[in-house]
């Protein structure tokens, strides 16, 4: 298989009155990506960061800002995303529905990697077209909790999506997000996830690293029985 682990904590569930070094500690403990969660309070009940934020962090950081946008108005947020140095963008297909392929095309046109992320409710084939088209998405998003939240119960009858996703794409990145940790990383990882988002599983950790270190783990091995 193509694809190669992406440990991705979560900085929705971290201090975000001390973002760079909370950022800065998690690259240290081995983390490949930073998840960051932009919340409009209209496509989801809660409030959290945008560009401003981002764009802050990025004088902090080298590190891959994985971005997830749950926004009503994604096309919105290209611009000043790509300005303020995001480095993946992942909109929601339940309200890109007329506008993916200009999304698609926009993001790219701004250095940023397309992604697409559903929610749990939301049918798996309703990506296909986004994945198959000749200006594609490079990664799919399967949330495994109702989006708006950390520390959400991780939903393992959302693995299902991961398994077709997987055998229909075996080279695409697959990310789940929400309630991920020691205890059902090895569903997710079984399934074929390779992009793996945890927020209060790493961030409550005693050891954080040790977390990383066991979700890698996971997925490396069970890509070997591949
Ligand atoms: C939820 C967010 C997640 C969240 C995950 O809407 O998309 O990224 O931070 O947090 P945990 O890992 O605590 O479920
Ligand atoms: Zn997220």
């Amino acid at each position: 298989m193509g694809v190669t682990p992406k440990i991705a904590p979560s900085m929705l569930s971290s201090d975000f009155a001390n973002l760079a070094s909370e950022a800065k500690r998690m690259l240290d403990f081995g983390a490949d990506w930073l998840h960051m969660d932009i919340m409009d309070g209209h496509f989801v009940p809660n409030l959290t960061i945008g560009a401003p934020v981002i764009e802050s962090l990025r004088k902090h950081t080298k590190a891959y800002l994985d971005c997830h946008l749950m926004v009503a108005n994604p096309i919105d947020y290209v611009e000043p995303m790509g300005k303020a140095g995001a480095s993946g963008f992942t909109f929601h297909v339940e309200i890109s529905k007329d506008n993916w392929q200009e999304l698609i095309q926009r993001i790219k046109s701004k250095g940023m990697r397309p992604g697409v992320a559903l929610k749990p409710g939301t049918p798996i084939e309703e990506v296909y077209p986004l994945v198959d088209s000749e200006n594609p998405v490079e990664m799919v998003l399967v949330m495994t909790v109702e989006p708006g939240f950390g520390g959400q119960k991780f939903m393992p009858e959302m693995m299902d999506k991961v398994r077709v996703l997987r055998k229909k794409y075996p080279s695409l990145d697959i990310e789940v997000d929400g309630g991920l940790g020691p205890s059902t990383i090895d569903m997710a990882a079984s399934a074929g996830a390779n992009c793996i988002v945890a927020g209060s599983s790493v961030f409550g950790a005693p050891e954080p690293a040790a977390v990383i270190s066991l979700m890698r783990k996971s997925v490396l091995e069970n890509q070997e029985k591949c």
